[in-house]
């Protein structure tokens, strides 16, 4: 939600910082802005609507010689997606301006004491609040890092900010509580960014803030101080591995499109001395005991690999496992019992309803493993364990390949946990063992085909208005996902069932004009479902259904898919409902990456 970057060096700032939004606007694209130092004061330049329209505003201009500046990439959370609510804004007197991401909750009760004093508001942002909060803030201390420590403690909310002043050309200042902010540490310059690709052209050696931390940096220089007492603090710069080339499209017209056909990689890369000597090597979870029972607790796409985790860590580790919406979770009054753990899943680490269960966790004193995919996230710091995903930076707002990492992952947990409980089914382990470094070559072999499939069948049934996802065990989270990928960038309503249940009331809507996506592969459900589809096409419903070679049921549209054993079937069912949805979006012209009203990382409840 929302993207922030600020640079100060010895480049151009204005250049670099456009690329850096480029990278971020993954984060929010309904309007975006810069503000930069010049010899008359600072300059800000906004505008609405997508980067390409700020980068047409900035083309007549001569910034060059500016080489510090801030910018951000905007959703909106206050106010209208219009210009006077882009970022960045001003205090009255323009001698400070602000970037921010998050939410000022109490911004109405500081804006009305503000106005009551004098000052004038030219947006309906709480952010504007925050930059004359600190600038009031600046007055009564004599001293920008004074000035902003005395504002933050009036201020309640998540925010990570960066801040120009134009008293002190050159340098920066940031502070972020329950919002993602990361400083790039180059030679000569440096970086604050919510994301790690927005300066990965220049630098990979990053500092992770921490809540409460406010930082202060210039181009030779960076110094982090703990916000309330002003204390400086010791921080760990740590060296990332992901390159530029992993953040770019890559020669595929869309991020969407690059990171599904990544798939293969992201399992090679998820396996990497993870098997060795027929065992699973998995570390992370030495510490914890295998737990008694296991909440699973995430958003989205990460809330389907935990369902679809939660058949095999019942089948195979006989652990009692329950999957929580995490927005659900975090206002009920959850039961916890001796022998708990909660397992947070998040590709990007920030979402900021998985933060607050993990919160929630740490109150009731259950331990917390956290799987996500972004190094240094909130989620993988405030977890006790943490096993990274290795799916590299996922920018497309659909998310693919994490899943893809996730399910890997949450199979090599099953079978960990399996093997010290000694519940494994027999010849389970070393069939995963054989099979899963087998699959990305599989995998590989089998996307251009599942591609031209997904083409064909989107342009054939590009006229439907809705469609049921259907699918039993495994296939029903499957099912959901290829729900929500459809919905999410095609804007074509879909639902995902599970296949049983839809005689209790779904079915109703089956007509003609309401087709069925199914999971029909050969399992042992596979003539469970084929019933349900007989009850579907007896409506009139048509049908499309992943099916594998032999046994599968009659439809209008059966899509083959090679079969693999057992829990690996989904690995190729994935990509399958990931490219349908893409494929469809395409044909129907929609903004694939950047789909309306959305933004990939989630950091407001
Ligand atoms: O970063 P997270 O995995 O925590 O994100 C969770 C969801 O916001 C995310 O999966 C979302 O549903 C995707 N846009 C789905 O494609």
């Amino acid at each position: 939600m929302c993207g922030i970057i600020g640079y100060t060096g010895h480049r151009p700032a204005i250049p670099a910082i456009v690329e850096g939004l480029r990278r971020l606007e993954y984060r929010g694209y309904d309007s975006a802005g810069v503000a930069y130092e010049e010899a008359q004061g600072l300059q800000v330049i906004r505008a609405e609507g997508k980067l390409g329209a700020l980068d047409q505003k900035i083309a007549g201009l001569d910034t060059a010689s500016s080489v510090c500046g801030i910018g951000h990439t905007r959703w909106a959370t206050h106010g209208l997606p219009v210009e006077r609510n882009a970022h960045p804004h001003m205090d009255g007197d323009c001698r400070f301006a602000l970037v921010h991401n998050g939410i000022i909750e109490n911004y109405a009760e500081l804006k009305a004491e503000l106005m009551a004093e004098g000052n004038v508001f030219h947006s309906e942002t709480d952010t504007e609040v925050l930059v004359h909060i600190i600038a009031k803030g600046v007055d009564l201390t004599g001293d920008v890092r004074r000035g902003i420590s005395w504002a933050l403690s009036r201020i309640d909310g998540a925010y990570a900010f960066a801040l120009l002043s134009r008293e002190h050309p050159g340098k920066i200042w940031a502070s972020r509580k329950a919002s993602p902010l990361l400083m790039g540490i180059g030679t000569g310059e440096n970086f604050l960014a919510s994301d790690i690709p927005a300066f990965l052209p220049y630098t990979r050696e990053v500092v992770f803030l921490d809540n409460g931390e406010l930082v202060e940096i210039d181009a030779g220089s960076w110094q982090v101080f703990d916000a309330a007492s002003l204390e400086p603090k010791a921080k760990e710069v740590r060296h990332i591995s992901w390159d530029v080339q992993a953040a770019q499209k890559d020669g595929y017209k869309h991020f969407m499109l690059k990171e599904i056909f990544e798939q293969p990689k992201v399992i090679r890369d998820c396996l990497a001395g993870r098997i060795q000597k027929g065992r699973v090597v998995l570390p992370e979870l030495d510490a914890l005991e295998v737990p008694g029972r296991l909440t699973i607790v995430a958003c989205g796409t990460s809330y389907h690999a935990g369902l679809w985790a939660k058949y095999l860590l019942e089948s195979w580790a006989r652990i009692p496992v329950q999957v929580e919406i995490a927005s659900e979770f975090r206002y009920r009054d959850s039961v916890f019992l001796p022998g708990d753990l909660v397992l947070t899943i998040s590709q990007s680490g920030e979402t900021a309803d998985t933060l607050a269960a993990i919160r929630i966790a740490r109150e009731a004193g259950v331990p917390i493993l956290g799987l996500c995919n972004v190094v240094g996230s909130s989620i993988a710091r405030e977890s006790d364990a943490v096993v990274y995903t290795q799916a590299g930076p996922e920018i497309s707002v659909a998310s693919t390949k994490a899943m893809c990492s996730q399910m890997v992952l949450l199979l090599l947990m099953t079978l960990t946990w399996g093997v010290r409980k000694g519940s494994l089914p027999d010849g389970a382990l070393q069939r995963c063992l054989e099979d899963l470094p087998k699959l990305p070559e599989a995998l590989e072999r089998e996307l251009p085909a599942i591609r031209d499939k997904a083409r064909t069948l989107s342009q054939e049934y590009s006229d439907a208005r809705s469609f049921f996802f259907l699918g039993r065990g495994q296939n029903f989270p499957m099912a959901l996902e290829g729900a929500l990928k459809l919905k999410e960038i095609s804007y074509i309503h879909a639902e995902g069932y599970a296949a049983g249940e839809m005689k209790h009331g779904p079915i109703a809507l089956i007509d003609p004009h309401f087709p069925t996506f199914a999971m029909a592969l050969g399992d042992e459900l596979l003539q469970k479902v084929a019933s349900n589809l007989q009850e579907v096409q007896a409506r009139g419903g048509r049908i499309i259904a992943l099916v594998n070679p032999g046994a599968a049921p009659v439809v209008e549209d059966p899509w083959v898919l090679p079969d693999v054993w057992g829990p690996l079937k989904s690995f190729l069912v994935l990509p399958a409902v990931q490219l349908f949805a893409y494929e469809m979006a395409v044909y129907l012209g929609k903004d694939v990456d950047q789909p309306r009203n959305l933004a990939k990382s989630v950091t407001v409840e």
